[in-house]
């Protein structure tokens, strides 16, 4: 069934464990995803970014869902809103049937972000809609960062209670050593999470479901696959699934996943035109390209969420 993200968090915050939220975009990925999750018994999260929106249109990617949720009846999913940049997106989506949203307003001052966080929840809380915000800056890996950008990046766990209880979010986006895309630590650089800042930010709110952004893994065997056939993606680094897991053990209940996806694809792909460079039927390499992103989320639900059978 379609739900909201509230039973989902509670028990993953008291079993240990995190949901997977994994980013849509047609209905290969979300097939892919579903099949997994479903053969798995595990709650899952689809979430549409704005860019997601622009590219499918809204309605096709809410009926992919329904069509998702019919065929997968006895997990709970959530259909999601990433990364929404104002109350208006948060709203429109809503009313087109999200089950919860995430508004970002973590590059805007802390009391503008606190003001239109604590609008979209008036708004949401009236459907049953979960929200979710984010605090801090997550890393870029291009930007030469100084040990004082660096600190000032991080989540401040002396803003979380306040931000929480002014806004009434359901969930809190923290910033403590991720990013998006597929370059997340230079070569060399030690690949690690701040969970101390995060075990700081949990004792302040007790039982508060955390949210991780940025958190896909960057397997080596997608990336080595992708240069071979053709790709030029040199040093592509993600954050390692040993520090995933500590988090999924922490407050961290949901963990967001897009470029694993994108990689998963992709090597298929470029693996297979290089393998068959006469097949033309687009169901002749997306058939495998769906079986990837299926193999992938089941590894993240076992060995990294903890979420199969839950
Ligand atoms: O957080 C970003 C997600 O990976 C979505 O990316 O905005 O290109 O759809 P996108
Ligand atoms: P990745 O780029 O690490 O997959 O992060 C995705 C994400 O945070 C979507 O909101
Ligand atoms: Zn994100
Ligand atoms: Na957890």
């Amino acid at each position: 069934a379609l739900v909201n993200t509230k039973e989902m968090f509670k028990k993953a915050y008291e079993g240990g464990y995190a949901i997977g939220a994994f980013n849509v975009n047609n209905m290969e990925i979300i097939q892919g995803i579903t099949e997994a999750a479903g053969e798995l018994k595990a709650p899952v999260i689809l979430q549409v970014s704005k860019g997601a929106r622009a590219y499918a249109n809204p309605t096709y990617l809410v009926k992919l869902v329904e069509a998702a949720v019919a065929q997968n009846p006895d997990i709970p999913i959530t259909l999601h809103l990433d990364h929404g940049p104002s109350y208006e997106m948060c709203k429109a989506c809503i009313d087109d049937g999200f089950t919860s949203v995430m508004f970002d307003g973590s590059s805007k001052p802390f009391e503008e972000n606190v003001a239109e966080a604590a609008k979209v929840v008036e708004y949401a809380h009236k459907y049953n809609v979960t929200v979710e915000a984010e605090l801090g800056t997550l890393g870029g890996v291009e930007d030469e960062v100084s040990v004082e950008a660096d600190k000032a990046m991080y989540t401040d766990p002396e803003q979380v209670q306040d931000f929480v209880n002014q806004t009434g979010v359901d969930s809190l986006a923290i910033a403590i050593g991720t990013s998006h895309g597929a370059y997340k630590f230079k070569p060399g650089q030690d690949p690690k999470l701040r969970l101390d800042i995060l075990e700081e930010v949990s004792k302040r709110l007790p039982g508060f479901p955390i949210v991780l952004h940025g958190a896909s893994s960057v397997p080596q065997e997608f990336v080595n696959i992708i240069n071979q056939y053709g790709g030029n993606m040199p040093n592509a680094i993600g954050i390692p699934e040993s520090e995933l897991r500590k988090a999924a053990k922490m407050a961290v209940c949901k963990i967001n996943v897009d470029s694993d996806i994108r990689l998963a694809m992709t090597a298929s792909i470029r693996k297979y035109f290089a393998e068959h460079p006469d097949h033309f039927d687009p169901r002749q390499y997306l058939a495998p390209a769906r079986q990837a992103v299926k193999d992938m989320v089941a590894h993240k639900i076992t060995e990294v969420m903890g979420c199969d059978g839950k």
